[in-house]
């Protein structure tokens, strides 16, 4: 019998107060520890409301109606807030398309992640910044001592998702799911960043969850690969397979409408 996947995600369905129909409708899929799975869709077809659904960090307004989201065997949802918390950095870290959500504006990058492995009982005082710049050494910030007391503001877009990376992986969490990461940055810096996180991924043996629109992100990183459409999985399945040969008219429709996709 295989393993029981990391992450399980079964009937998934969200809906907004005041909408007609769900948001998300009966979302399902796995990922298995190491593994990459890529949720791919157009705007609006529910990949963020996934991510947040999975973490509990749906957005006042919004409610899960039905569905299970298992991590690493436990139902989350009979998770009481500490415990929810615990997993949030610890087991499943986020990583957002603009890093200055996640930054605190007014406290220096070392310090942002000293406080990570703080709250989390991991390290403290000088122990915590030590363990802050080699994590900052390890997303390959150079001078990462010196860098370490900057503020966000004075490092460059692709510098300061590399802080956030290294805040996501500071507790070694089995599960990064990852929302666009660098769909704010410039071509040149997305594609740094892109082996940057393949890198870590392998180094680390990350499970991925990789939410993009960009099918050739889905073509570099990913092993799986499922199509959102207006809340739900239209398709999904080994990347090679349903780049090649996608099976449903929705997703030959978006691959079509994708010059040069690398069919790997
Ligand atoms: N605050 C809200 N109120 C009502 N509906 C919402 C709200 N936020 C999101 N939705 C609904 O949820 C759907 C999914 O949104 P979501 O943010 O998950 O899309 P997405 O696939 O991440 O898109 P993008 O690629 O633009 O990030 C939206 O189409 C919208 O209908
Ligand atoms: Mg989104």
């Amino acid at each position: 019998m295989s393993p029981a996947p990391l992450l399980e995600v079964s009937g998934l369905t969200v809906t907004f107060d005041g909408t007609a129909g769900p948001a998300l409708d009966g979302i399902s899929f796995s990922l298995e520890a190491g593994r990459t799975l890529s949720l791919v869709g157009e705007s609006g077809s529910g990949k963020s409301l996934t991510a947040l659904a999975i973490l509990r960090l749906l957005p006042p307004r919004a409610h899960m109606r039905s569905g299970l989201v298992r991590f690493q065997g436990r139902d989350l949802s009979t998770l009481d807030a500490p415990a929810m918390r615990a997993v949030r950095g610890a087991g499943i870290s986020l990583i957002f398309q603009e890093p200055m959500t996640a930054l605190d504006p007014v406290m220096r990058v070392g310090d942002q992640i000293a406080e990570v492995l703080r709250i989390h009982r991991l390290a403290r005082g000088a122990a915590a910044m030590d363990r802050a710049v080699e994590l900052l050494e390890a997303v390959r910030v150079p001078q990462a001592s010196v860098r370490a007391r900057d503020y966000p503001h004075q490092l460059s877009g692709g510098l300061r998702q590399r802080v956030v990376i290294a805040m996501a992986l500071a507790c070694r969490p089995p599960l990064v799911i990852a929302d666009e990461p660098t769909t704010a940055l410039d071509v040149t810096v997305q594609a740094e960043v892109l082996a940057l996180l393949r890198d870590l991924r392998d180094r680390f043996q990350l499970a991925l969850l990789l939410i993009t629109h960009d099918f050739g992100v889905v073509a570099q990183m990913a092993d799986d690969v499922a199509v959102m459409h207006r809340g739900r999985i239209v398709e999904s399945g080994d990347v090679r397979r349903v780049l090649r040969a996608p099976r449903e008219a929705y997703t030959q429709a978006l691959l079509a409408a994708v010059p040069g996709v690398p069919r790997t």
